[in-house]
């Protein structure tokens, strides 16, 4: 896919505009210049005084037709691949060269290592990586990069709320899109912009989405939702910070295998080279699309690494943030990843099994789940669990208007219409009295504004749903579905309590 650039500077926040970039750095990287330059310039420890003589890694082997199974049924004695590096010496990366001091954007065969990933699944013109410490640091960058006082933003109306309210002191304004089973849907956000009153104060201008196994619905946007969302950030002028942590466990549906099964050798699919949907970066010709990518959920939480794919221009200036705070991501990671993915590690095809294999994994707990929700909760016909094609979340959707006490009180000025939040409240009570803790929807809720939204779409409304994970244990599933149908039944029974002496 070839790319036309598109001015997009004007979407730099205040705080973008007025760094100016780490002046010590930009000399540092004059050392490239040349090879053997002498530098008396950087008060870097000599590489010999690191107290590392080498880091081996023993990770599980991918050469198994399943290596997750493989790793999971071997225990501590299951196939094993090992990699070394040693201070001077390595396939890729020593440790002298690793645990220097780098750019912002990380060390340069770790950007490369996730560049020729992100060819290999998302095949992006023009585009290029920044290293971060996961999504939670990368999102938050981006929100940095692009948000000033008073900005409005885009995000679906239940959202991943860590980073949601990571923008607020930085005086962006949230602004709410509507979502069905399938998330966002465009034409809501059409309305949204194509509506927007003047007196609101500026037009949303960024998008904050996570496409595949969206935390908390656990929806996935279909390649067709996709395509019309990139072309309304097209036609509105917004970026889209597309947040994908679960992009690898995106389940196999019969749909999709039909799909991939049924397209000719040289046809187009709308599934990508790699049977996943297309990414927003994989759609972006003109630059407005930053993808925030994870190991966090394909190796673990722990590893603290991941990467911003953007634009050269705004790479420049997440570069500069980053040079002036954090600096470039720990150089354990850095390394590790580096080794995984080179040639003495898993490589890519190596890579690609484990998270097929990870993945397949996942989908046979969803699916345990599911059928445990069938047998333990269903049955009630007091709440429905929507079908999860990624990810790691169930989003239910509790029937609360089957409640005895539920009112619809026909709404003042400022909304709700209904005591659905306040029943949600109990029924969460009564779950955690009985010994589960489940993820309430209004934790995850962006608050509607009656001004504009209409009381009578206030989200308070639309509270009766609860996130539930199947990423725990088989025994975490069965007996918290067990409790949760219980409590759904003393609920909805609307006994009074007795009362203890
Ligand atoms: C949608 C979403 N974004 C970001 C994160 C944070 O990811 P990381 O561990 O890479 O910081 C999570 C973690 O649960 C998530 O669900």
């Amino acid at each position: 896919m070839t790319s036309t650039p598109v001015d997009l500077s004007h979407h730099l926040s205040v705080e973008a505009r007025l760094r100016k970039p780490n002046a010590m750095k930009q000399i540092w990287r004059l050392a490239r210049r040349k090879p053997n330059m002498i530098s008396l310039a950087n008060g870097d420890p000599h590489s010999s005084l690191y107290p590392i003589q080498s880091m081996t890694f023993s990770v599980a082997s991918v050469a198994e037709k399943d290596p997750v199974a493989t790793w999971r049924a071997g225990g501590s004695s299951a196939p094993t691949h090992s990699i070394t590096s040693s201070r001077d010496e390595a396939p890729v990366l020593p440790v002298r060269t690793a645990f220097q001091y780098t750019t912002g954007a990380g060390l340069l065969d770790t950007q490369e290592a996730v560049t020729e990933l992100t060819r290999f699944y998302h095949n992006p013109p023009d585009h290029i990586a920044t290293l971060t410490l996961g999504n939670g640091d990368g999102v938050t960058k981006c929100f940095r990069l692009l948000g000033s006082p008073g900005d409005h933003f885009l995000a679906d109306e239940f959202t991943f709320s860590a980073l949601a309210n990571a923008a607020v002191p930085h005086g962006i304004k949230w602004v709410s899109v509507r979502i069905d089973e399938g998330g966002l849907i465009p034409e809501e956000l059409e309305k949204i912009m194509e509506n927007w009153p003047e007196e609101r104060g500026p037009k949303p201008h960024v998008l904050y989405t996570v496409p595949c196994g969206q935390n908390p619905t656990g929806s996935t946007l279909t390649v067709e939702r996709r395509k019309k969302i990139y072309e309304l950030a097209r036609r509105y002028d917004l970026l889209i910070v597309e947040d994908d942590p679960y992009y690898y466990l995106q389940y196999v549906s019969k749909a999709s295998s039909e799909e991939a099964a049924s397209v000719p050798t040289g046809s187009e699919s709308s599934l990508s080279p790699r049977g996943l949907a297309p990414s927003f970066l994989s759609l972006d010709v003109d630059g407005r699309v930053l993808r925030v990518d994870s190991f966090s959920k394909v190796f673990a939480p722990g590893m603290r690494l991941g990467f911003i794919t953007s634009s050269p221009f705004f790479h420049a200036h997440l570069v500069a943030l980053t040079d002036s705070s954090t600096q470039h991501p720990h150089a354990f990671g850095q390394l590790f990843l580096t080794e995984l993915l080179g040639p003495a590690g898993w490589t890519l095809a190596g890579f690609d099994a484990w998270v097929r294999s990870l993945r397949d994994e996942y989908q046979r707990r969803r699916d345990l789940f599911l059928n445990i929700f069938e047998r333990e909760v269903a049955p009630l016909g007091l709440v429905r669990a929507s079908v999860p094609e990624a990810g790691m979340f169930v989003w239910t959707q509790i029937n609360v208007e089957r409640h005895p006490r539920f009112r619809r009180e026909g709404g003042g000025a400022e909304g709700p219409c209904t005591n659905c939040r306040q029943l949600m409240e109990e029924l969460f009570e009564v779950c955690l009295d009985n010994g589960l803790v489940v993820m309430p929807a209004w934790v995850f809720a962006l608050p509607t504004d009656p001004k504009y939204d209409g009381p009578e779409n206030s989200i308070e409304d639309r509270m009766h749903y609860f996130r539930l994970t199947f990423a725990g244990t088989e025994e975490a599933m069965e007996s918290g579905l067990k409790v949760f149908g219980q409590s759904l039944k003393e609920f909805f029974a609307d006994k009074p309590k007795a009362v203890e002496n």
